[in-house]
């Protein structure tokens, strides 16, 4: 008897360690599974990313020239889950974005393969978009060339959506180095098959000897429409024409240092930056 209560409350312990260890075994398992699906879920997230989104959104989402930043965690669209996932089924309308015919794992694991990154190491804060404004269309001369919101030039593209469209890196470069990467080409309103305009400077000189500089509109074998740097339209035959060519350079003049403090800069993106995101809050609402 009095072995009997030792034993029973060792096959007790015994028990309990058992259930315990049982216990034990069985959530490491789980827990280890959990995050192998999630990892697994972010390479399956990055893969369809490569595939399908880096040419614009660049390979590690951080964007450029023909999309933006997507770790930047300021979404023009809306950063939760649901509205990621109609961004990305949906497209953007009117912009590059393009709809998507993904399955709902597929933009789940895009969604977890975006929210693995982190965001980049500087964000450029710091800039007054006001301030930025006024020198957009004051003394830096930007609204000669470019429109925004339906009010300037027409040299350059139209900058109304550009903060959403486009990496802060990449508007920098468009200001201190223009000729380094030069802004898509527009598709040829004219020719819907065609391969786009690049949006380059052109020199054009007559068979009567006069020289025109500008950005072709419009261009085919055998005319071209080019808007030449007085903003004046001259549509021409080739046959009227003793050259044609195209410079591979910008007509935007650059902003170096001395021209533009970084500073002023720093404005100047931040009005960038500003362009595009009230419409695209507006139209989030109104959805
Ligand atoms: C042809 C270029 C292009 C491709 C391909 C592309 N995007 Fe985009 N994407 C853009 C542009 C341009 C915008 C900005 C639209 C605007 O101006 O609001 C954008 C916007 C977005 C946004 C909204 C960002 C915000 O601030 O709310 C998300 C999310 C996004 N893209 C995800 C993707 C994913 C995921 C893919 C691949 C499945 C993809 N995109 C493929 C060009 C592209
Ligand atoms: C003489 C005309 C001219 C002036 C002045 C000018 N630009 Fe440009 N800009 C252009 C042209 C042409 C392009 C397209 C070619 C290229 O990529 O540089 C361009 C491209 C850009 C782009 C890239 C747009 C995109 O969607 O890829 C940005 C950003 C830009 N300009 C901002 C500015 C700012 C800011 C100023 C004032 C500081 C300015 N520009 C002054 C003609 C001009």
């Amino acid at each position: 008897m009095l072995q009997a209560i030792p034993r029973a409350s060792v096959r007790i312990v015994g028990l309990l360690q058992l259930a315990l260890l049982a216990g034990l075994l069985a959530s490491v398992p789980v827990a280890r599974a959990a995050s192998i699906a999630k990892a697994n879920n972010v390479a399956e997230g990055r893969s369809a990313f490569h595939a399908n989104c880096a040419p614009c959104h660049g390979l590690s989402a951080r964007g450029g020239a023909r999309g933006p930043d997507l770790t930047a965690g300021n979404w023009a669209h809306g950063g939760s889950d649901t509205q990621i996932s109609h961004t990305i089924t949906h497209g953007v309308a009117g912009t590059e974005m393009p709809a998507n015919a993904f399955d709902d794992a597929e933009v789940r694991a895009i969604i977890a393969y975006l929210r693995s990154l982190s965001p980049p190491a500087n964000p450029l804060v710091g800039g007054d978009p006001i301030r930025g404004q006024q020198m957009f269309v004051g003394s830096a001369g930007c609204v000669n060339c470019h429109m925004v919101d339906g009010h300037g030039g027409h040299l350059g593209p139209d900058l109304s959506r550009v903060g959403t469209a486009r990496a802060v890196p990449y508007l920098i470069d468009s200001i201190r180095e223009p000729d380094k990467e030069l802004t898509g080409g527009a598709p040829d309103p004219n020719n819907h098959y065609g391969l786009p305009l690049p949006y380059d400077t052109v020199t054009v000189t007559t068979t009567a000897g006069e020289r025109l500089v500008g950005v072709a509109r419009n261009e085919d074998t055998f005319s071209i429409q080019l808007l030449a740097v007085d903003q004046s339209l001259h549509c021409l035959l080739k046959s009227e024409t003793r050259e044609v060519i195209h410079e591979r350079r910008s007509l935007m003049p650059a902003y170096p240092v001395s021209a533009l403090g970084t500073p002023q800069l720093l404005d100047l993106v931040a009005y960038l930056v500003s362009l595009g995101r009230d419409r695209a809050v507006a139209v989030g609402q109104s959805r």
